[in-house]
C-alpha cells in the first residue's frame, strides 16, 4: 500500500537515479554497493552480507521455503542464496526495470518491477524477507509503516532481515570528508533499528573491525592483495567477537514474525 504523505515525485526521481546507475554500471558490485570503493572492499562487504544471511536466515529455513529479495538489484544476494540453498524459492522486487530484468536473467528467479512501498503480495506470502540496503531509501517518516507491511507478509515464524548503513558511522565519515551518494539514503541509528522491531523478538549486529579497516582500501588502492588479506583478517575478528553494533558501516536487524500457530 502507498503510505499516506508519500511524495510520488521523489520516488520517480529516485527510480530515475537507480535506472541510470543500473544502465551505467550493470551487474557490478559497485552498482549496488559503494560506488567509490575499490572492488576488493566491496567484495569484503558482499561476503559479510552473505555470511549474515546464511547465519541469521538460511540456517532457519525449511526445504522449499519462499523468500522475497526486496530491492533485489541485479541479484547478487539471490545468486548466493541459491548457491547455498538451491531448494529455496526466491522472488525479487525492484522498482528499476533494468535491475529487475538483470535479476531474472542472472538468477532464473521471477522478479516484479514495483515500489516496495506498494507490496503486490497478500499477507503471509513469505517465510523470509531479505531487505539488503533498500529500506535506507524509504523516506524516514514512512519506514516504520513499510516494515509493518513487510512483517504482515511473513508467514508465522518467518524472518525479516534488514541490512543498512549505520547513521553513526556515516556521521563520522562525513566529518572526515566523506560525501553523500547521489542516490541518497542515510541509514539508521541503533535506536531506530531497535524501535523498528516494535517489541517483537529481534537481534542486531555489526562489523566494527571490518568497518574500521575498509577505508584502508582507498589508501592502499595499489596493493589489492595486501588489502584483501587485511580485510579478511578484520572480518574474521568480527566473527569471533560479535561486538560493536554502534560504530559500524553496515548493521543488521533480524526480526521474527508472529509465532508459529500450534
Ligand atoms: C543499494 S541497492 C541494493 C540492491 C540489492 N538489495 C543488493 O544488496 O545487491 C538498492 C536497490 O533498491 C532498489 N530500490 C530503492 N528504492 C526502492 C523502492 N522504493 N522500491 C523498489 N526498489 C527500490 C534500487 O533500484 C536498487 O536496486
Amino acid at each position: 500500500m502507498l503510505q499516506p504523505g508519500h511524495d510520488p515525485s521523489s520516488t520517480s526521481q529516485l527510480r530515475a537515479l537507480w535506472q541510470e546507475r543500473a544502465a551505467s554500471r550493470g551487474d557490478q558490485l559497485n552498482a549496488v554497493l559503494l560506488a567509490r570503493l575499490p572492488t576488493v572492499a566491496n567484495n569484503a562487504l558482499h561476503e559479510w552480507h552473505c555470511r549474515v544471511i546464511e547465519r541469521e536466515v538460511l540456517a532457519y529455513l525449511s526445504e522449499g521455503a519462499e523468500v522475497l529479495d526486496l530491492g533485489c538489484g541485479y541479484g547478487r544476494i539471490t545468486e548466493r542464496v541459491l548457491q547455498a540453498r538451491p531448494d529455496l524459492r526466491l522472488t525479487g522486487i525492484d522498482f528499476s526495470i533494468e535491475f529487475s530484468g538483470m535479476y531474472k536473467r542472472r538468477t532464473g528467479a521471477p522478479a516484479i518491477c514495483a515500489d516496495v512501498s506498494r507490496l503486490p503480495f497478500p499477507p503471509h506470502s513469505f517465510d523470509a524477507i531479505l531487505a539488503i540496503t533498500v529500506l535506507m531509501y524509504i523516506e524516514p517518516a514512512h519506514v516504520a509503516a513499510v516494515v509493518r507491511e513487510l512483517l504482515d507478509r511473513l508467514r508465522p515464524g518467518g524472518i525479516l532481515l534488514m541490512i543498512d548503513p549505520a547513521s553513526e558511522y556515516i556521521s563520522i565519515a562525513r566529518f572526515f570528508g566523506g560525501s553523500k551518494m547521489p542516490t541518497g539514503g542515510d541509514g539508521f541509528s541503533l535506536t531506530s533499528y531497535n524501535s523498528l522491531a516494535a517489541g517483537r523478538p529481534h537481534r542486531v549486529g555489526g562489523m566494527p573491525f571490518l568497518s574500521a579497516c575498509l577505508p584502508l582500501a582507498l589508501v592502499l588502492r595499489r596493493f589489492p592483495r595486501l588489502t584483501r588479506t587485511i580485510l579478511a583478517f578484520a572480518a574474521r575478528v568480527d566473527r569471533l567477537l560479535p561486538w560493536g553494533r554502534r560504530i559500524t558501516l553496515h548493521r543488521w536487524l533480524r526480526v521474527k514474525g508472529e509465532a508459529r500457530r500450534l
